[in-house]
């Protein structure tokens, strides 16, 4: 019988993942996370579900529960606004400590869910993207057979990400980063849950690289636009600003300031690269069944 050890269990990804997996088909599933939260923890009182308390950088507290029976879903990550070391740390070497742990133990099958900003060319300014190539190509050279997700931005009522468009859209007059055409692939949460579902369903882990995205691609000023008008019912003022000198700006800024700055130089790369995917099997297996922009704004505005 299989086992499932999650990383990042309780995070807005993980939380979905696990709310949606069949449990029945492991006898055990180990969601390691360094502060279980108490509410989440008892909605899962599934017998063989076992909340560890630890850090990826602590392998002791979670090292001996991987057998070779064990499949592992890595989606812990230092996200949103951190110290670069930090993203290099938990996302590089955190993900290097877990694949060591896994050929220990000879754990057949690697899930990593890594991020579209891995492919981003320009990853100067974005540690995040950077800290994450780095361990997808620590997986690639593991040995350990593996399946590497790459999600675009994903769109659920607790995202973070989500919750940083919508206070953009807000605004009665948006200050758009950038000329507004760089082109967004945003994914809502159970269709990128469903695609992570089906991989572990039907095992599959040949080495393989999938970018994920949903069925459309929209410039993100059309999709802030469609934000801004549902809530408002009229289509926004927008004004461009340039982002060479944010960026520069930002540069100065950030070592000191990090954590009162509204977004790190890093974050503003979505508004000059693509964070689109190259079709792939399987987003074509899913793209017919996915919620288009429209759909996944109704989900997630309803009551705001
Ligand atoms: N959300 C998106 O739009 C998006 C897009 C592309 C890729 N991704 C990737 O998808 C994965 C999940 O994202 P998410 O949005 O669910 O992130 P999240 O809500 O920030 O959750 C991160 C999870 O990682 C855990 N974690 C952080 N540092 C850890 C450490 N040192 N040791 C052990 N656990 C640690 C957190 O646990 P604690 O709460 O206990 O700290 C939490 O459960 C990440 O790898 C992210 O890079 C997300």
């Amino acid at each position: 019988m299989r086992s499932l050890f999650i990383t990042g269990a309780t995070g807005f990804i993980g939380r979905s993942l696990l709310s949606s997996l069949d449990l029945r088909a492991y006898e055990i599933v180990y969601c390691l996370a360094r502060r279980p939260l108490q509410p989440f923890k008892h909605s899962f009182r599934s017998e063989n579900v076992q909340f560890v308390t630890g850090s990826l950088e602590q392998p002791e507290t979670w090292a001996p529960l991987l057998t070779p029976a064990t499949t592992v879903v890595h989606l812990a990550a230092a996200t949103g606004k951190t110290a670069p070391e930090r993203y290099f740390s938990v996302n590089t070497k955190g993900t290097e400590s877990l694949l060591s742990a896994c050929r220990k133990a000879n754990s057949k099958n690697f899930l990593y869910v890594s991020s579209i900003a891995a492919k981003f060319p320009d990853k100067r300014r974005y540690p995040y993207a950077r800290s994450k190539e780095l361990a997808e190509e620590a997986v690639k050279r593991s040995g350990i057979r593996y399946t590497i997700i790459r999600p675009t931005v994903v769109i659920g009522r607790d995202a973070p990400l989500w919750q940083g468009l919508l206070r953009l859209a807000r605004q009665p007059i948006i200050l758009l980063p950038g000329d507004g055409r760089t082109r967004i692939q945003p994914i809502y949460i159970d269709d990128l849950v469903a695609c992570l579902g089906s991989i572990l369903d039907e095992n599959i882990f040949a080495d393989e690289t999938f970018e994920v995205g949903g069925p459309e691609a929209i410039a993100i000023e059309d999709f802030i636009g469609a934000v801004h008008a549902r809530m408002s019912g009229k289509r926004p003022k927008v004004i461009h600003v340039p982002l060479k000198p944010m960026l520069s700006l930002l540069g100065l800024l950030e070592p000191g300031l990090r954590h009162v700055l509204p977004v790190t130089a890093g974050q503003l790369s979505a508004f000059y690269q693509d964070g689109t995917i190259e079709p792939n099997r399987l987003f074509r297996r899913h793209s017919a069944t996915m919620k288009r922009i429209p759909e996944m704004l109704n989900l997630v505005l309803n009551d705001e």
